[in-house]
């Protein structure tokens, strides 16, 4: 710690990187140390830009005694591995989503720092958008009634460059498909809001990257718990994309989250709020729908504000790593229902027979 600001380090120099970074240097109570990474033109180039320090490994930075966190935002496959390591040299940790890419590691990385008594936090940041808060807190205090439908719709496109510019992007088992990578943030809404899910009827299949050996396209069916159903849809193929979607319909009332903006907030008792609520977000704040890089920092800004004022006060951070392990039995069981051809009743009982 520095000035009172918590140390943060960055374990991965890729696309999402910069975001990290910015989100880090716009907070009064963050500040980015150094970033490590294998590949030294990439390390260069963000110490360059942020003016921090450069690693060429995760022990080396490890030894650094002003970084508090670790930001593990390297590869879907290669969280695990990181995530223990950091814990056990007594860093917290923000992991990016997916958080890995089996249960039994997402159940390992919690051992590890709930052992090393560090925090261990998930980057699933459209959970702080003000539209999904408003949600969330509706639902919980019964104003929908009962849910009937909860549904997403991600209508995006990433070009065939996008997957072949690293080998990582072209492989299932490092989590480059639609449905564990960008998916992921809707599901897990999905799950925030209405789940868990009970049962999952997937269908996948590559409409557009011909070359690519990855499911560009996600269809399921979910009953929830709650007795709720509703539709996963999700698409990489689509092109130019445009605004993910987010429904919800309650017996009492219905709201839509376009991107990030409020498109529709509508409830049989009209409340003095809503009419704020309404304009919650923005439809000018890109949220992916057209590149990887289309986005704006703020989200994760959130994310790492919440985690710093948890460690700084000795709580907890808002998405604590156990409360995106169902969205993960959520998508790996849309995995094995796509496999299978039928539907798959969650927990699934052998996560092996997955891929
Ligand atoms: N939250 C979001 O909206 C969002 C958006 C994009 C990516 N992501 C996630 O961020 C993570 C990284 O994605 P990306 O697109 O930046 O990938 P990337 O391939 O662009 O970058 C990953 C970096 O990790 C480095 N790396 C790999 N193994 C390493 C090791 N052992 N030690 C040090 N560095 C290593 C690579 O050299 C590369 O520079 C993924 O988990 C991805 O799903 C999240």
């Amino acid at each position: 710690m520095r000035d009172s600001k918590l140390g943060f380090g960055l374990l991965g120099a890729g696309l999402i990187a910069p975001f990290h970074a910015k989100a880090l240097d716009a907070s009064a109570l963050t500040e980015l140390i150094a970033v490590a990474d294998l590949d030294a033109t990439r390390v260069e180039k963000m110490t360059s830009t942020f003016g921090c320090k450069g690693y060429a490994s995760l022990d080396a930075m490890l030894e650094d005694p002003e970084i508090d966190v670790v930001n593990v935002i390297t590869p879907n496959h290669l969280h695990h591995d990181a995530v223990v390591k950091a814990a056990q040299a007594g860093k917290h940790v923000l992991i990016e989503k997916p958080p890995a890419m089996s249960l039994a590691e997402v159940d390992s990385m919690t051992a590890a720092c709930n052992k090393a008594r560090v925090k261990a936090c998930v980057s699933v940041q459209c959970r702080t958008r003000k539209a999904v808060q408003a949600m969330r807190t509706a639902i919980q205090t019964g104003r929908f009634g009962r849910i009937y439908h909860a549904d997403t719709y991600m209508k995006w496109f990433r070009s065939t460059e996008y997957y072949k510019s690293d080998a990582w992007r072209v492989s299932q088992r490092s989590g480059a498909g639609v449905t564990i990578n960008q998916a992921f943030h809707y599901v897990d809404l999905l799950q925030y809001l209405v789940g868990p899910a009970k049962t999952v009827d997937a269908r996948m299949n590559n409409l557009a990257h011909p070359e690519i050996p990855l499911e560009d396209t996600l269809l399921a069916f979910v009953d929830y718990e709650s007795g709720a159903q509703g539709v996963v849809q999700a698409s990489t193929a689509l092109w130019p994309g445009t605004d993910v979607r987010i429904e919800i319909n309650g017996e009492n009332g219905t709201a839509i989250m376009t991107g990030e903006r409020m498109g529709t907030w509508k409830f049989r008792d009209e409340r003095p709020e809503d009419a704020e609520i309404r304009q919650y977000g923005s439809g000018a704040v890109a949220t992916g729908a057209t590149g990887a890089a289309d986005l704006s920092f703020a989200d994760h800004q959130a994310v790492i504000e919440d985690l710093a004022r948890a460690v700084l006060s000795g709580g907890e951070p808002m998405i604590k790593l156990e409360t995106v392990r169902p969205t993960l039995e959520w998508s790996l069981g849309m995995y094995l229902s796509a496999k299978l051809g039928q539907p798959v009743t969650l927990p699934i009982r052998d996560e092996e027979a997955v891929w």
